[in-house]
């Protein structure tokens, strides 16, 4: 395609401007989860903003309302950026979402470089955000550069939905395109989210993601926390208790205990297993990232299925209970077991929430424990699973082709990205996700990077999927 060869010869020589672009955005802190720190993701979403209105496209920043924070105080949240260039209604209407917050980092949690400073190594952009999500972001800004650029006509309308409350909760987020499904969203005919990695190294189309639910389970008993040498051997220690409590939940071999649990999760059909078994992901290089010497599975289709496609429970922490280092004989007196469950197709958070408050009342009645007992969830987001007969596959499939030279690998996200299931259910519109992430760039750890390579084919990667999709 035309389009593709002109990238080639436009990116080139704009690579350099596009890496001092991203160094620019790397460099603002734009941390969600620090209330103090909201004022730079408002300068990040002005930044961007303003780089959309110097392209050509007009833009909003929506109010989202105030959260109230921890002291009290009432405080407002960022807003949200929503985007559009002047349209044709003959054309059919992409919608771009991103996010231009971060998660925290500081140079003390091991990172080789000032992660605010983005510092190239070996072909890899080290930086916080570069992957996740600015990277991506300014890789779409870039793709609509290049037909402008070139002068050539954008064959699709284009809308770009950008918050800055990503990492901490997309504060306002499902609320403002409830109330926008009959403006912002009217015209728009299909969503895609570049939020994500490739599983391996080669490109990849994700097609489902899993929903997670989170859960608090509280012991509490004796009025106080009490010396272990004076009450010791006499109490149902809550910790005790807990800890049964918390090993009824998943066995060692990562099966989940709870009764009924699994029961809704949809069965494997044989042309879902050949995906799997085309992913060119390298178990052994897997074990050296991770540090271990076997997974829980022992080959690639159901390390990945695991991953993917199964569900899981983690247990997180203990509050309440004695952390620091040293010793200190302590009967904590009331303590807070966290763990969640990452739910799957077609699993359903309340369902499961009920038979986690069953299974744990059953299990403390057995221990005939005169402390309380009270669980709690938080979140509670759906799982989503893309349909691969739609026509954003379809030209995705077909852009990666001309970029890349090869079939998209057909992925899942592990984690939980909530945006999509409340893009789909309140718009009901063909929703996608497009990666452009290497599967090692570290997204949310120390030493998160894009690489190079991955920055700018993907940026002829969305170029090409403009023109492909206005195609189909
Ligand atoms: C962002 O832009 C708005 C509107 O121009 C301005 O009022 C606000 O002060 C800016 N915020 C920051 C942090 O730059
Ligand atoms: C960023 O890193 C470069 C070296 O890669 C260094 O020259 C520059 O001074 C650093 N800037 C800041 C603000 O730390
Ligand atoms: C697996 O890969 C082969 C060879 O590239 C291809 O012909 C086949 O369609 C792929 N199967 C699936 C289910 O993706
Ligand atoms: C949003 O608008 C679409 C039409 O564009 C409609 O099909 C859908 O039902 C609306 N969603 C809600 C929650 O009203
Ligand atoms: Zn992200």
């Amino acid at each position: 395609c035309v389009c593709v060869c002109v990238c080639v010869c436009v990116l080139i020589p704009a690579a350099l401007f596009m890496f001092q672009r991203l160094a620019e955005w790397v460099a603002v802190q734009s941390e969600s989860s620090d209330p103090a720190k909201w004022i730079e993701v408002e300068k990040m979403l002005n930044i961007t903003a303003q780089r959309i209105r110097e392209m050509g496209g007009s833009v909003e920043l929506a109010d989202v309302g105030t959260q109230q924070l921890s002291s009290g105080a009432v405080v407002p949240v960022p807003p949200v950026l929503l985007a559009e260039f002047p349209g044709d209604p003959k054309k059919a209407t992409l919608c771009i979402y991103g996010h231009v917050d971060v998660q925290p980092a500081k140079k003390e949690d091991g990172w080789a470089t000032n992660p605010y400073n983005l510092t190239e190594i070996s072909g890899n952009l080290y930086g916080r955000g570069a992957t996740d999500n600015k990277g991506p972001v300014l890789a779409w800004l870039h793709a609509v550069e290049v037909y402008q650029a070139i002068e050539q006509e954008i064959p699709l309308n284009l809308k770009f939905i950008i918050e800055g409350t990503e990492e901490s909760g997309s504060f306002g987020l499902r609320e403002l395109i409830m109330e926008r499904n009959d403006s912002f969203f009217a015209d728009v005919d299909y969503i895609v989210i570049s939020d994500s990695v490739w599983a391996s190294r080669n490109p990849a189309l994700t097609y489902g993601a899993r929903g997670s639910s989170y859960f608090f389970v509280e012991v509490d008993g004796p009025v106080d926390d009490f010396h272990s040498g004076v009450y010791g051997g006499s109490i149902h220690e809550p910790m005790t208790d807990l800890i049964a409590l918390l090993a009824s939940l998943v066995d060692h071999t990562g099966k989940i205990l709870i009764p009924g649990v699994t029961d809704d999760v949809v069965p494997l059909t044989d042309s879902e297993r050949k995906t799997y078994q085309n992913i060119s992901f390298d178990l052994e290089d897997m074990k050296k990232v991770v540090g271990v010497k076997h997974f829980l599975q022992d080959t690639k289709v159901k390390v990945l299925m695991a991953r993917w496609r199964h569900p899981s429970l983690s247990i997180h922490g203990i509050q309440g209970a004695f952390s620091e280092p040293g010793i200190k004989t302590v009967i904590p007196g009331r303590v807070i077991g966290k763990f969640s469950i990452r739910h799957v197709p077609s699993m359903n958070p309340p369902d499961v929430e009920r038979k986690v408050q069953e299974h744990l009342k059953q299990v403390f009645n057995g221990l005939r424990s005169p402390n309380r007992m009270k669980v709690t969830s938080a979140i509670g987001a759906k799982p989503w699973v893309g349909k691969l007969c739609d026509n954003q596959y379809v030209a995705g499939g077909k852009a990666i082709k001309n970029v890349f030279g090869m079939e998209p690998e057909l992925i899942r996200e592990g984690s939980t990205v909530p945006i999509l299931q409340d893009f789909q259910e309140v718009t009901g519109k063909s929703v996608m996700m497009l990666p452009i992430g290497g599967h090692d760039d570290g997204e949310h750890s120390k030493n998160e990077k894009i690489s190079r390579y991955n920055f700018i084919e993907g940026t002829k990667l969305f170029a090409a999927y403009i023109y492909e999709l206005s195609q189909v």
